[in-house]
């Protein structure tokens, strides 16, 4: 059974045995997998300036392994937007309290696909909108390549163009700005079939600003092996 949970500075005591590990498989998927070359490190663990005391991840875990995962970077600090693609947002720097962008988004192979039910990748962007619409977020920013267009759009999100989608590195990448609202939310779990919220809390409890309207449970549907 997988679990996905939020991680941040907080609780971030509860997971630090697992962030060797899943820094290890960002390595293998996006600088031995992708080939993002520009992240390859002598430590075989793909780590860059965003991963700070500041960042949240969703992590999704099995067992004790991180087998998918989203990263949040709040928009006050240095983002990839801000720092390395800032050609990409010809609207002018998003730094708002209420915005964080999104990234490093993957899910391990075996995963792929709608092996899990829901499919995992789509499981960690609905949970992307729990933690948003959870913490008073009312928007996201991502760097993300064109592919990624028409599944936001099939899943109902409300996304803003920043700028011209620009060929970087064979891939055509546009940067976003996605609205996080409840009747996206909505929209995507019934679309996507979720019946439940899938985030654990642990230890951040207080930290949630908003609960979430009550989905139709269903106890057949739950992220399954
Ligand atoms: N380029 C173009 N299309 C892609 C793609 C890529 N790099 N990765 C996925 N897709 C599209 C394709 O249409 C693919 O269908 P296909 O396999 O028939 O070509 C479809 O998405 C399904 O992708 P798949 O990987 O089978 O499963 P998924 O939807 O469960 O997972 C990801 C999607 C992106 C989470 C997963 O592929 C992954 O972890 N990739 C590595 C990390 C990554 O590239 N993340 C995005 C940038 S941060």
């Amino acid at each position: 059974m997988v679990e996905v949970h939020v991680v941040q500075k907080e609780n971030r005591r509860h997971f630090e045995h697992l962030f060797d590990g899943y820094y290890r498989t960002r390595y293998d998927i996006y600088v031995r997998q992708r080939k993002w070359i520009a992240l390859d490190r002598p430590d075989k663990r793909e780590i860059d300036q965003f991963d700070t005391d500041e960042t949240a991840y969703l992590f999704a875990i099995e067992g004790d392994k991180v087998v998918g995962s989203i990263r949040a970077v709040p928009t006050l600090q240095p983002t990839l937007l801000s720092d390395i693609f800032p050609e990409l947002n010809i609207r002018g720097p998003i730094e708002r309290p209420d915005v964080f962008e999104l990234s490093r988004i993957f899910v391990l192979p075996e995963w792929r696909g709608e092996r899990a039910k829901p499919q995992l990748e789509v499981g960690l962007r609905a949970a992307a909108f729990e933690y948003g619409l959870s913490m008073g977020l009312g928007g996201f920013t991502s760097v993300i390549e064109t592919w990624w267009l028409p599944r936001f759009q099939a899943d109902g999100w409300k996304i803003r163009p920043l700028g011209l989608p620009v060929e970087i590195d064979g891939m055509s990448v546009v940067a976003v700005y996605i609205t996080c609202d409840e009747e996206t939310w909505l929209t995507m779990c019934e679309r996507r079939g979720l019946t439940r919220e899938l985030l654990h809390w642990k230890g951040l409890g207080d930290l949630r600003r908003q609960s979430l309207p009550v989905l139709n449970a269903s106890p057949e549907l739950t992220l399954l092996p």
